[in-house]
């Protein structure tokens, strides 16, 4: 299970800084989301490699129509990032080509669809999708499996569900995540290091309990030691 810093701080040099102090951890992921990349674009990947040999999360959760998103994909591509989402609600025809455009790339960024967010409870899901959330993850995990997308972003409470349903070859990105008893903010499903690793899931993102923390590099370092003792690596 691998560790995904999200860079979600109020200014770029405050995300740098994070990473400044982080870099003796360079096989972190660290998540570029929308907030950074609009503020700050697409040199601010550059910059974060300049730091150290981080691995990049981009994390635009696209959502238009097949071409778009293509298109989009293939700019992203060009940008050399290790890891990228969209989301599985784009649908069969967008799914499908952008795997198969990924499949012809050399080194492709491993590629996640969104199933619902994890600060969507039942009813707020039911809302949109008149579905129960267990059934309408599944939905959208199968469908991203069959277009041949890499994995899922899911919360830990489905991410074993979904190994069980379609494999543990198929990826699960849990967010959501409060590895010691944080304040859960505006997250509905949330989960510590244990129950994410039982849960099966590969990546999990953490980001205000490490950038909200009094001390960052220490909640790094206390996160990756509870990754390593219930993996039984210690
Ligand atoms: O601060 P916190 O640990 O809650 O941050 C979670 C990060 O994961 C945020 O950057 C958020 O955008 C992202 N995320 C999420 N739920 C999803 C997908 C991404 O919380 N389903």
């Amino acid at each position: 299970m691998k560790l995904c810093v999200a860079l979600d701080m109020d200014s770029k040099h405050d995300n740098l800084s994070l990473l400044e102090s982080l870099k003796e951890y360079d096989d972190l992921y660290v998540k570029v989301g929308l907030r950074s990349f609009i503020r700050d674009g697409y040199l601010f990947l550059d910059e974060i490699r300049k730091i150290a040999n981080f691995k990049i999360f981009l994390d635009l959760k696209l959502y238009d129509i097949p071409n778009t998103m293509c298109d989009s994909i293939d700019e992203i591509i060009k940008l050399g990032i290790d890891m990228v989402t969209i989301h599985a609600s784009s649908g069969r025809e967008a799914m499908n080509s952008i795997a198969t455009k990924l499949s012809k790339v050399q080194n492709p960024p491993i590629i996640l669809a969104v199933t619902a967010l994890t600060s969507f409870d039942d009813s707020n899901l039911f809302e949109i999708y008149n579905d129960s959330l267990e059934s309408c993850v599944l939905k959208f995990a199968k469908l991203s499996y069959e277009c041949g997308i890499n994995g899922v972003v899911c919360s830990c409470f489905e991410s074993k569900m979904i190994k069980t349903n379609i494999g543990n070859d198929f990826l699960t990105l849990t967010p959501g995540i409060r590895p010691f008893g944080e304040s859960v903010g505006d997250q509905k499903r949330v989960a510590n290091i244990k129950e994410a690793f039982d849960s099966k899931s590969d990546f999990i993102v953490v980001g205000r309990p490490i950038y909200k923390a009094q001390n960052p590099k220490e909640a790094v370092k206390r996160i990756l030691n509870e990754i390593k003792r219930v993996s039984n690596e210690i």
